[in-house]
């Protein structure tokens, strides 16, 4: 009797999946976030662990159960997951970064809760987060790199752009705007653009079979030599 086993090609991978949104606190109940779920991290993760690859997920705030078989690091602010994520790095062999870090944080966070009344004309002072994967590919000694890239406009342009900029082997680029796709949803659409400029469009479909697509792509790259 013939009996469908899944396929286990990204045994021997050690997988760091970044996941999520990053809260970064304004005082003790607010504080300044992306939009995401985590849908998409999530997704990548349970598909490494159930190709064989053993898989940590490195995830902000999500409504999301945690994956069986996957090791979970929760955590809040861009800081927190850089550091989880850089003390992991010479463990991994590929590193997928889907986490939505926040670009800007409060300079400084307010110990007791600010109260309106006392704000007449209130105003954020922000300073920039660290870019964690820029940050990655500069520490990084021949792991492979997946990055993303949410972009409502120029899609192709803005994401090579980050390719370059951050130094990563493959860049998922998605189309924030596209309908059914993206946040929340179970689906989503994206466009794969590699190292060396090859370009796969991915018309929507679930983020689980998303999440194999993309892995496949990688694991493409990961037996080519990486730079
Ligand atoms: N990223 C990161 N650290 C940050 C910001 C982003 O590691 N502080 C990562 C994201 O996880 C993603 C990639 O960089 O893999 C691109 O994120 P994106 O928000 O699309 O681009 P940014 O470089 O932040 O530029 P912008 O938001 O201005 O488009
Ligand atoms: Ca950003």
């Amino acid at each position: 009797q013939a009996v469908l086993l899944p396929r286990r090609d990204w045994s021997g991978h050690r997988v760091l999946v970044s996941a999520g949104p990053t809260q970064e606190p304004i005082d003790p109940v607010r504080y300044l976030s992306n939009r995401s779920s985590g849908k998409m991290g999530y997704a990548l993760a349970e598909a490494a662990q159930a190709r064989g690859a053993s898989v940590v997920l490195v995830t902000g705030p999500t409504a999301l159960p945690h994956p069986a078989g996957v090791e979970v690091v929760s955590v809040e602010t861009a800081e927190e997951m850089s550091k989880a994520l850089t003390m992991r790095l010479s463990w991994s062999t590929v590193v997928i970064m889907s986490a939505a870090v926040a670009d800007f944080r409060p300079k400084h966070r307010a110990v007791n809760k600010l109260k309106k009344r006392d704000l007449t004309n209130p105003v954020l002072d922000l300073e920039p987060t660290g870019d964690i994967l820029a940050d990655l590919s500069a520490r990084r000694t021949g792991q492979l790199l997946v990055g993303f890239a949410a972009e409502t406009g120029d899609l192709l342009r803005h994401a090579r752009q980050k390719l370059n900029a951050k130094g990563v082997d493959l860049i998922v680029a998605n189309d924030v705007t596209t309908p059914g796709a993206g946040f929340g949803s179970d689906h989503n659409a994206a466009t794969l653009i590699d190292r060396d400029g090859a370009i796969s469009e991915l018309g929507l479909r679930s983020k689980r079979r998303l999440a194999d697509d993309i892995l496949d792509a990688a694991l493409r790259l990961a037996r080519t030599a990486v730079r």
